[in-house]
Order: structure tokens, then sequence, then C-alpha cells
């Protein structure tokens, strides 16, 4: 090995892709490692990284890896699973107890190298049903955290052992969401491990770039380019490799874009150059009844990604262009979130990543020049090949688009018997609110300890601060945790916005119509120009307009819910706190669309929640 390099053990997830991503952001090589790796594997590294673990318990059965890796003089440092694996071999012990969602405060009790540069008191994320209870002879208690007043502190939040040189986070220092994560794996890989920088952006593009040439040979690339900040910035670097007469960019209206969206898209192409090779293709028809009928979200899913694959295929044959290549904008996200490493649950399958699209990357015919990135370093690349800005900030657009925000249900009512336990939950958990809150009768996608989850919403009533529009945030978002915290099968906080909290609700019927997704591009389109109006449009990361066909308090129509949310890499995020001035605006013109019936905004953090709904 060349470089100094740290190997991330991959237990699983969402998350040792994202720990190398953040150690070569600190210039520091990283390499994925597989648990059984042999310790040949390990050897030549200068420091190891246990990455967090969905599937396995720390606290149940004796994990299997190769823990030969105990054996090695080099620094080891544990995240989450990694952490508790890290307590236990060294004497201590794992329960599976006091869990913890979302943002924690760590406090720190030793001057340790560790956390250098570091506050007394640092927020950092959590995802964990399991704790670490006790330690081994030769570690201390590097930090703790506490969600409650009083509650007993010995969460064993960080750990060290300078003597075996073995270290442990139960929190992901990954995750944006830890403020100074990546102060502190940036001082694992210089104070404790002594590596010397190495990795940068532009060697990463110059390697991806021969990478490409030789994929393609002689041959050409037909880019699905929907327009959004991955697709463009693709096109840029595969024209970069091939060059312009090489690269055909294939636009597709799925009927599933925003408002007037196409239109701006091809528009946009043609002011940057990328015209000359531009086709476009209505293929609303196709996509729409491929999706007929279908209630299910992952069913959807796999209906549009196969339809793309269709629509490329057809439009191919006609252009004489069959043996070409296809090209795609898929991030690292899309790969991760679909199951698509070796222990990663299906959270949700990508549109470009359903099994058709499998099958031909294994055949070596796509092309995806930024499928190790994040959307993140995807607009550091984009502007390093002067992309305009305005097409850098766009907010992401899901590919299935508005198809996974138009939420489908067949109408079946949901037991007594799974509504009841949640809503005697939920009033126990706000007991001492000043608000309510209502489980409700419909299911979305979430994430919970990297596992996907499929569970009901709690409808909080919209509490505001003394005298003011302002909603308040910080009742509601404390009233949220101790929801997700107390009432197993709650996956989301949504607070009302509509001028009376609903009463009733019951499902109804409902699947993918175009007289749906154009109700929802309205309403999108008022968030969108909301956003904008009050210059939020860039301070919001992406702002999901869902709606949901639902019948409250009688009337029959859609339930629709806004979801504005800040994050940097999407891995976790935090709701957005839109001002009451917007909400009311927002509020008098969504609820006066006819056949929209309430309105809520989601004020989940993920986890529990995703960005998406679906
Ligand atoms: P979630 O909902 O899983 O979303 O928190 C994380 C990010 O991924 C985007 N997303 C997609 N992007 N094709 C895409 O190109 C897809 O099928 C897809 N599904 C989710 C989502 O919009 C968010 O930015």
């Amino acid at each position: 090995m060349q470089h100094d390099t740290i190997a991330v053990v991959d237990f699983g997830g969402q998350y040792a892709h994202l720990i190398a991503t953040k150690l070569r952001l600190q210039n520091i090589h990283a390499e994925i490692r597989q648990p059984e790796d042999p310790i040949e594997a390990f050897t030549s590294c200068k420091g190891i990284i246990l990455s967090g673990s969905p599937a396995l318990s720390s606290h149940g059965e004796d994990s299997e890896y190769n823990k030969a890796i105990y054996d090695l003089d080099i620094p080891i440092l544990g995240f989450c699973f990694g952490h508790q694996e890290i307590a236990k071999h060294y004497g201590g012990t794992v329960v599976n107890d006091k869990q913890e969602w979302g943002r924690a405060h760590l406090h720190i009790l030793i001057d340790h190298p560790l956390m250098k540069g570091l506050g007394k008191v640092e927020q950092v994320w959590m995802s964990h049903n399991d704790t670490v209870s006790s330690l081994g002879p030769d570690f201390e208690e590097l930090g703790y955290t506490a969600l409650d007043q009083g509650e007993d502190k010995h969460r064993y939040a960080a750990i060290v052992s300078d003597k075996h040189k073995r270290y442990g986070f139960q929190y992901h220092p990954e995750v944006d969401d830890t403020i100074h994560g990546d102060e502190m794996i940036r001082n694992f890989a210089y104070e404790i491990c002594g590596c010397k920088p190495s990795w940068t952006l532009e060697n990463f593009l110059d390697e991806e770039i021969e990478k490409i040439r030789k994929l393609v040979g002689d041959e050409s690339v037909f880019l699905l380019a929907s327009g959004g900040v991955d697709s463009t910035v693709a096109a840029r670097v595969l024209g970069e490799a091939l060059g312009p007469e090489r690269l055909h960019l294939l636009h597709v209206d799925n009927g599933l874009m925003r408002k007037n969206e196409s239109e701006q898209v091809l528009e946009s192409f043609h002011k940057m150059g990328l015209g000359e090779n531009l086709h476009f293709i209505d293929a609303t028809d196709d996509f729409l009844s491929a999706l007929s009928g279908l209630v299910e979200p992952e069913e959807k899913r796999h209906a549009i990604g196969k339809t793309f694959v269709d629509v490329f295929e057809k439009e191919a044959r006609k252009l004489g262009m069959e043996t070409h290549l296809l090209g795609q904008g898929t991030i690292y996200p899309d790969t991760i979130e679909t199951g698509g490493t070796k222990r990663a649950d299906t959270i949700k399958t990508h549109h470009n990543r359903v099994p058709i699209i499998e099958e031909m990357i294994a055949a070596g015919k796509v092309v995806e020049p930024l499928a190790e990135l994040y959307k993140t370093e995807v607009r550091n690349v984009g502007l390093s090949l002067d992309i305009p800005e305005e097409m850098i900030w766009r907010h992401p657009f899901p590919g299935p688009g508005l198809g996974v925000r138009l939420l489908c249900s067949d109408g079946e009512p949901i037991p007594a018997e799974e509504l009841n336990p949640l809503q005697t939950g939920i009033d126990k958990a706000l007991a001492d609110y000043p608000f309510s809150g209502t489980a409700l009768p419909l299911k979305s996608v979430g994430v919970k300890a990297d596992l996907r989850t499929y569970e009901h919403p709690v409808l909080l009533e919209g509490h505001h601060l003394d005298g003011s529009k302002e909603l308040d945030w910080r009742h509601l978002e404390k009233a949220a945790g101790l929801i997700y915290k107390m009432v197993p099968g709650i996956n989301r906080c949504i607070c009302n916005l509509a001028p009376q909290m609903p009463q009733s609700f019951a499902p109804r019927a409902g699947s993918v119509t175009k007289e749906r997704l154009d109700l929802l591009r309205e309403a999108d389109n008022f968030v969108m120009e909301g956003l904008k109006r009050h210059n939020l449009y860039q301070k919001v990361w992406q702002c999901p307009t869902v709606i949901v066909p639902l019948t409250v308090d009688g009337n029959e129509g859609e339930f629709c819910i806004i979801r504005p949310i800040e994050t940097e890499r999407a891995m976790s995020a935090v709701a957005s706190h839109l001002p009451g001035t917007l909400l009311a605006e927002l509020t008098e013109s969504i609820l006066a669309l006819p056949g929209i019936v309430g309105l809520a905004y989601d004020i989940t953090t993920k986890p529990p929640g995703t960005i998406e709904w679906e």
C-alpha cells in the first residue's frame, strides 16, 4: 500500500462508505474491508474503524468477524455496533436498553487527543438499540450522553483505552448532524494513527476519467438526464472523458415531474451548451400505465425503474444507438438505500438500482461516474467544472419524482388493535404537554437503526409560541423525541397546520392518476415558490410535498404534508424551522386547492423518518 490508509470494516447498513468519504475529505486514503477478511488485509493499515451495523446485535450471541484484528498493534476505533464490540471484547458488557434516535449531547470527561479542539459538550447523532453498560479494566469513560434530566448518566457514549489503542463512540461521528464528527475522525487519523495526508478530489476526478475511458472503449454513452444536479454533473464528467460527440443525453418526461419542469430542464441544458446531442421524449403514458393500480411503495418504485429502461431502449433502437452504454447520475446513497452493499437493508429501491439495471451493470453496460460520491461532493465536482450555481443548488429531486410523494392506498381500514395501543402510548408520552397527538391510519417508510420501517405517523396539534405565528419547535420536537422513544410503531411526527385540529380520519383508496399528480404539482409549486419568495430555497436542502388519500372529518380528499429538511449528505436530516409568515401563506393557498382536506408539517428527524414519504 503506497498511502497511509485507514481500513473501514463494513458491518452493514448505511455508514461504512460514509466513514470512508469523511476520511477522504480529511485527505486520508480509506478502504472498505469485509468483517471476514483475512488478517493480511489489515496489517499494512495505519488504523481500523469498525462501522455500525443494523442487523447485528452486540448484546446477544457472539458476532462473527475476524477477531484477530484485536491482536494487531494498530489503533482501532468503533462506531455504534463497533463501539459495543470493542467494549465487550475487553471485558465490558452490552445490554438491550436505553435506545436513542437522533440528536444527543455528549458530555466529554477527559482531555484526550481524540477530542482535540472540541468543547466540553458536543451535539452527536444516535441510532441504536443496544448500549454499553459497563467497561473492562483497561478502559475509561471518555464521554456520556443523557437525554432527560435526572436520568442515570451511564450511557457510555465514548470510551478509550490508550494501553490497547482501542476507542469507541456510541454515536455516529460520520453523520453530518454530529456537529464536530469530522474533527473526531480527523483526530483519530492524524493524532492517534499518525497518518499523513494524500487523497484529493482532483486525484479522484482524474482517476474517474481514466476509468470511464477504459470501460467505454470505442463506444458512446447515452445518459439519462433528469436535469437534476447528479445527472448534470455526470454529463459534464462524461463529456470531459469522452468528448461531446460520444455523449448523448436523453431527457424523459415521466409524468412525475414538477410543474413545467421538463421545459425548464431542456432550456437549461441548451444554455449550458449540452444541447447538441440532446433527445427528449414525453413518456407520461408509459409511466402512468405501468403504475396503474399499484399501491405498495416498492412495487411503484420497481415499475418506474423498469419503465425508464424500456423507454431508454425503445429510444436507443429508434436512434440506432443500441450498442451505446447507459449513463446514469447515480450517487452513493442510491446504492446503499437499495441494499446495494453486502449487508445493508433495502430501505427503498432507487429507480437507478432496479434488477434490470443491476443486470446491465453486471454486463458492463452501465457507466456511473459519481456512484462513489454524496451530493455535497457532487456539487463540489460540479462547481470545479463551472456548472452554473443555479443548477448546482437546485433541490435534489428523486428519479421517481412525485411518483413516490403521491402516497397510494387500497382504502382498507387499519384495525383498532393496531391503532389503539399506539394512541395509548402517545397519550402517555404527551401527558405533560399542552397539546395532543393522534396516531393516523396510514403508514410511511422510515429508517431505524439502519433498518427499513413501515409505520404510522402521529399528528400533533400545531402549538405556537405565546402570541405568535411561530411554531413552538422546542416543545414540539421534544415531544416527538419522547414519542419515538416510548411508542414502538411510530416513525414520524407531523404537526397540524390547518386552523382546527382534525378529529377523525379514515383511509380512502387512491392510486397514481394524472388528476392526483396535477393536484400534487400545484401544492408542490406553492411550496417551492414560497421558499424562493422568502429567500429560503438554498437554506432548506430539500422539501418534499406529499399527498395521502384520506377522509378527514368526513371530507374525502387528500391530506397534504410538507417536509422541509436540512442536511448535508441526506444520510441524516433535521426538520427546517420555516417562519410563521411563510407557513400562514402556504396554509392559506394549499388548503384552498380543491381536493385538499388537511395540511401538516413533518418535524421528524432522519432517523426515525426518511426524507421522502412513500
Ligand atoms: P430518503 O427518503 O431515503 O432520501 O431519506 C434520501 C435522498 O435520496 C433521494 N431519493 C432518490 N434519489 N432516486 C434518486 O435519484 C430515487 O429513487 C430516490 N429515492 C430517494 C431523496 O430525494 C433524498 O434526497
